[in-house]
């Protein structure tokens, strides 16, 4: 079974001598890759939070950085920080949706309107 750390003890690794980053819910020791990363040490070290995976997202990383990345993995983030961060990310979810529902609504009342607005022309200028 892989070990669980929590959010505090990754967070107790985040320099050039011992560097733990969050991805997914998984905990990558990256320690020996900060000087190979294409992207730059800087990247790595100043992200200014431990868990990047929208940092690691945002970055458009390929298949083979994927892959690379599942060679460093020591564990998992502890259920509690991993479901405070996905919460959020449902949150932010939610909102989006919520609206594109709204805008939805806003087209239809839109059709709507014009639809009776030219029916009521109609009824009015064909007299
Ligand atoms: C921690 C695990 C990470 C691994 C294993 C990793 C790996 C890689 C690899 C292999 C590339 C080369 C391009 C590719 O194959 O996609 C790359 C590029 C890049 N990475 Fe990462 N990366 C990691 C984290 C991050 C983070 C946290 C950031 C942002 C804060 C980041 C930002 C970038 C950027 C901006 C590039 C593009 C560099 C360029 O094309 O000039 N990476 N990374």
């Amino acid at each position: 079974m892989s070990k669980v750390y929590s959010l505090s003890e990754i967070e107790a690794h985040h320099s050039k001598d011992s560097l733990y980053l969050s991805i997914h819910g998984d905990v990558y020791d990256v320690t020996d890759f900060i000087d190979q990363h294409p992207g730059g040490q800087e990247k790595l070290l100043e992200t200014g939070t431990s868990i990047v995976t929208d940092l690691f997202e945002n970055a458009a990383h390929s298949d083979d950085a994927r892959q690379l990345l599942k060679t460093f993995v020591i564990g998992k983030l502890a259920e509690e920080d991993f479901q405070s961060q996905s919460s959020e990310a449902f949150k932010e979810d939610s909102a989006s949706t919520l609206s594109t529902q709204s805008q939805e609504s806003s087209t239809l009342f839109l059709i709507l309107s014009s639809f009776l607005l030219i029916v009521v022309s109609a009824i009015y200028f064909g007299r």
